[in-house]
């Protein structure tokens, strides 16, 4: 586990940047943390990093899932807030996506069981009594 503080937006997409730089093509990281701490932002940040000609990356709050090909693996960011059953996994193409591509996953608890071995975890939280953009990262490993 490692813990890392931030203090602007600044400094998020730095963090952003040097994690899509070091990721594996086959990498999923589950993105954790209360609504507006800035997951998508992250996100944002870490998917035009590796796209060879950055387009708009939106937040998948409400299609799920978006997919961008990219410099390494095809990237699909999914925002399973609104997923109330796994077994509504199979449809969006969940189980699918988990296999040899970098997978981005906001809001992972009901996916918990089913995130791989190596998978990533990285909890954002905001920093009380602290400025608007301050926020503690913490990077640790699911299983
Ligand atoms: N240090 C920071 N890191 C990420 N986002 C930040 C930071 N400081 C302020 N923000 C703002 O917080 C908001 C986070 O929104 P968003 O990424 O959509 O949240 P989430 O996906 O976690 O619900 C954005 O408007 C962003 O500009
Ligand atoms: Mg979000």
């Amino acid at each position: 586990m490692k813990k890392i503080s931030i203090d602007s937006q600044g400094e998020m997409i730095e963090f952003a940047k040097e994690i899509a730089n070091s990721i594996k093509n086959n990498k999923v990281i589950a993105l954790y943390g209360n609504l507006g701490v800035g997951k998508s932002f992250f996100a944002r940040n870490f998917i035009n990093f590796l796209q060879e000609i950055p387009s708009e990356v939106l937040s998948p709050t409400f299609n799920i899932v978006y997919s961008y090909k990219t410099k390494k693996a095809e990237i699909f960011h999914f925002d399973l807030y609104r997923i109330k059953h796994e077994e509504e996994l199979e449809n969006i193409g969940f189980f699918e996506a988990l296999n040899g591509n970098i997978v981005l996953i906001e809001w992972p608890q009901i996916a918990e069981k089913y995130l791989p071995k190596n998978c990533l975890k990285i909890t954002i939280k905001n920093v009380i009594n602290h400025h608007d953009e301050a926020r503690e990262i913490i990077i640790e490993n699911v299983k």
